[in-house]
């Protein structure tokens, strides 16, 4: 399902060159499925036309709060009811003191004032007037009120100055705002995951790994972050962006990754093992490039030692976190997969087929722990990964 379908966003812009990028965010909404209204400050239409906002919408757009197509001449009511979000970008500096003080001098003004849905404020103005102290104070302060402040981010900036002010990419503010929409199950928790393969060098060009692409360790990531949780995410060479808000940690064989969850296991309240870690290593790396050529004519010799064994190490720690593993099986998924959990000594393993879901975005999980299986239905990774962080915070314990 699209993440924002049935959903009813109204969009507004303040006076900000930002403008500009707010056409793509408009695209990128109602492709998720939501239905926009746009709803323009006077100084926005200097920056870009109402006209390109409707004909991306596809609705009519708002600037005045005298309107005569709305026939009781209540917009700042009729655009609120029935809204799930209120959403301003980019929120200029004057903007945000108006919501501070509550004004309400135009519709937007009005509208924030009289809505009866959360509201979500995307700043976006030049470094110094984001640094002035009345500027972060107003900030400070709509956070108070229960405003969330999306950003901003630090860079170059259309003044041609660097520094905080940029308002974030349509890409993120999308992402933010299907985050707010998600249930916070896991707010206050830490995760910690491990995602993607790990790759034991052979010689200075050449690794053994496995074919584990890391989406679902990443849709996880993303999942739980979603939920509230702050996330720390191990991870093992993958192709993916790492999932926004989420701390990432990048390494490259069992042993680091070992090392770098053992780093971090002491704040973690929940551990979620999902990289596809190598059994074994090599023990005589090659300092040099092995040759076709080599010694005698045929296949180089490797020795292997087993590594640490992640899971288990942490499952074995007093006073360590809750901890959820994974099996990836070939067959006899339920046999295998059940062994698996008690021999980790973990309350929930969640099993598997890798044919299914290797390389696909969709999976299909079952779900081992002390009551039984519990079969998911398939769906694409992020529902599947929304859906198992709502089963772990209910099963979690809560620390005292
Ligand atoms: O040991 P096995 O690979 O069968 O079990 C898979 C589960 O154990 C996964 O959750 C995986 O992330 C974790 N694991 C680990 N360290 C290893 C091997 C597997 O954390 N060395």
């Amino acid at each position: 399902m699209l993440d924002l379908a049935k959903k009813r966003i109204v969009l507004g812009l303040t006076g900000g060159i930002a403008c500009y990028k707010i056409a793509e965010l408009v695209r990128r909404l109602t492709e998720q499925g939501a239905t926009v209204d746009v709803v323009m400050t006077e100084a926005a239409t200097h920056f870009i036309t109402p006209v390109t906002m409707q004909a991306l919408s596809g609705r009519p757009v708002f600037m005045d709060a005298w309107d005569a197509r709305i026939p009781n001449n209540m917009a700042h009511i009729d655009l609120t009811r029935g809204a799930d979000a209120v959403l301003i970008a980019p929120a200029s500096a004057d903007f945000m003191a108006k919501l501070v003080h509550g004004m309400a001098d135009d519709l937007l003004s009005t509208l924030c004032l009289a809505r009866a849905c959360p509201l979500l404020v995307v700043p976006a103005m030049n470094k110094e007037m984001w640094d002035n102290p009345a500027t972060q104070r107003n900030v400070a302060q709509l956070r108070d009120d229960g405003i969330a402040v999306l950003g901003p981010a630090a860079g170059d900036q259309a003044c041609g100055e660097t520094g905080n002010g940029r308002m974030l990419e349509p890409h993120e503010i999308l992402t933010d705002l299907i985050a707010s929409f998600q249930p916070k199950v896991l707010a206050g928790k830490h995760v910690l995951l491990t995602a993607g393969p790990t790759s034991e060098p052979v010689d200075p060009v050449r690794v053994l790994s496995n074919r584990s692409s890391g989406k679902t360790g990443y849709a996880l990531a993303r999942a739980a972050r979603e939920a509230g949780a702050q996330v720390t995410l191990i991870t093992g060479a993958t192709a993916l962006a790492i999932p926004r808000g989420v701390q990432a940690i990048n390494v490259m064989t069992a042993s680091q990754m070992h090392d770098a969850v053992m780093a971090n296991v002491r704040h973690a309240d929940i551990f979620i093992a999902v990289a596809a870690v190598a059994d074994w290593r090599v023990t005589n790396i090659s300092t040099q490039k092995l040759k076709k050529t080599s010694e005698g004519g045929g296949a180089p010799i490797m020795n292997f030692a087993p590594n640490p064994d992640i899971l288990a190490e942490v499952a074995a720690l007093t006073n360590g976190p809750w901890c959820v593993g994974f099996a990836a099986e070939t067959e006899k998924l339920a046999e295998h997969a059940e062994a698996k959990r008690r021999r980790k000594g973990i309350s929930l393993l969640v099993g598997n087929l890798a044919h299914q879901v290797m390389d696909a975005d969709t999976t299909e999980l079952v779900l081992f722990d002390e009551q039984g299986v519990h079969p998911l239905p398939p769906a694409p990774k992020l529902d599947a990964a929304r859906r198992l962080i709502a089963e772990i915070a209910s099963r979690a314990p809560r620390k005292a």
